[in-house]
């Protein structure tokens, strides 16, 4: 049996009648922009990430250009952030004018390492940009220390839900960052049916100003106080994502639980490491990100037996041909650079089947002897 890496059939199949009833009442309403829907949405998912603000955008891309601009970061400006990531981070830099400064992971987390920013910080810096990559948060706190008095963006477009404790309290991602960016790209553990992201803040003035870039830059009709842009969340995606909302805790824990069989099943594994969590963290697993030995002969070696797997990245961002001109070599940044060599992610998604869980984990083992 085929093993796809995910099966949003299978989760759409279970969820229909809600998603389908939200849509027709958008539908029938003919009020497509914005709207209640959009701001029902905002309700929860700031309630859900402990903000007081959160604002509705096109997608987890624009969530992170729309916070640097409401920061006002653009031309001359420097921002830190890792190269171990999707490329809308760093893209999202580049397009409003600044510079990208990348700073080396932690090989066990994947996450930004935190003396590699203070190495990085420079008085031309004026934020930093963490990742909470695969479904777990960078270490937030350790990440404000080092950024001193800096801004710090939490791009959690692939951790919504995470959380982590902090002095015997849990923080949601997006929390604790200056602003905290979303994505409901259709793959992520909350995914919409098309595009849409969210940010979300505790402070008043930043969420005015990112309530305003969104719109062209105006909070009154034809009235611009800056450029902005169009950049909002559909109501139709929006009332979609509220219907799926009311599973995102029970899809995590889902997929935990079949990331810690995987764990099991691998642990006697050398040539295997099986992803490591920070013990501070609760992780999404967005993605189930193993470490191997022979890492694209095990891969074909799963297309043969048809079963999904992707590589979460295969060449990390200071060596993209269009960042040339940052002037950054192979080889400086080895821990991301051998990650891009050793990762592989396996299907975690949480309608997985036992049998199916089982065919993954045969495969795995069968490639290397076991
Ligand atoms: C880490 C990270 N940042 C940003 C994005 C951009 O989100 P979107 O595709 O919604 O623009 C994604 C996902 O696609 C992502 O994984």
């Amino acid at each position: 049996m085929a093993v796809p890496l995910l099966d949003l059939k299978a989760q759409h199949s279970t969820i229909r009648d809600s998603v389908v009833a939200a849509m027709m009442k958008v539908v029938d309403d003919q009020a497509f922009i914005l709207g209640e829907p959009v701001e029902r949405l905002e309700r929860e998912v700031g309630a859900l990430s402990q903000t007081t603000h959160a604002i509705g955008c096109a997608n987890g891309t624009d969530a992170i250009l729309l916070s640097l601009r409401a920061l006002g970061i653009g031309h001359g400006d420097e921002v830190v952030t890792t190269p171990f990531t999707f490329f809308a981070t760093a893209g999202a830099i580049h397009n409003v004018g600044a510079r990208p400064v990348f700073a080396d992971i932690e090989p066990d987390t994947f996450n930004i390492s935190i003396e590699a920013i203070a190495a990085a910080v420079k008085p031309s810096t004026r934020a930093v940009i963490a990742v909470d990559l695969f479904g777990q948060m960078a270490p937030i706190e350790l990440v404000r220390d080092a950024a001193g008095e800096l801004p710090i963006i939490e791009d959690a477009a692939q951790s919504i839900g995470a959380r982590r404790k902090i002095d015997g309290k849990w923080v949601m991602a997006g929390e604790a960052a200056t602003i905290g960016t979303f994505s409901f790209f259709p793959s992520k553990n909350l995914g919409g049916y098309g595009d849409g992201g969210m940010m979300v803040t505790q402070d008043n003035e930043l969420a005015t100003r990112l309530r305003r870039l969104r719109v062209h830059g105006g909070m009154k009709t034809y009235h611009h106080d800056e450029v902005g842009y169009n950049s909002r969340l559909d109501a139709l995606q929006a009332a979609i994502l509220s219907a799926k909302l009311t599973r995102l805790e029970a899809w995590s824990a889902a997929r935990r639980k079949n990331a810690g069989y995987y764990d099991a099943a691998f642990a006697d594994l050398n040539d295997v490491r099986t992803p490591t969590i920070d013990p501070a963290n609760e992780s999404i697993y967005n993605q189930y990100t193993l470490r191997v030995a022979r890492r694209n002969d095990l891969q074909a070696h799963l297309k043969d037996k048809k079963i999904g797997s992707a590589v979460y990245y295969p060449l990390p961002l200071h060596l993209q041909p269009c960042f040339q001109y940052l002037g950054y070599a192979q080889g400086e940044f080895p821990e991301s650079e051998r990650a891009s060599e050793e990762v592989i992610s396996l299907p975690v998604f949480p309608e997985l089947e036992q049998s199916q869980l089982d065919e993954v984990i045969d495969a795995v083992r069968g490639f290397y002897g076991r």
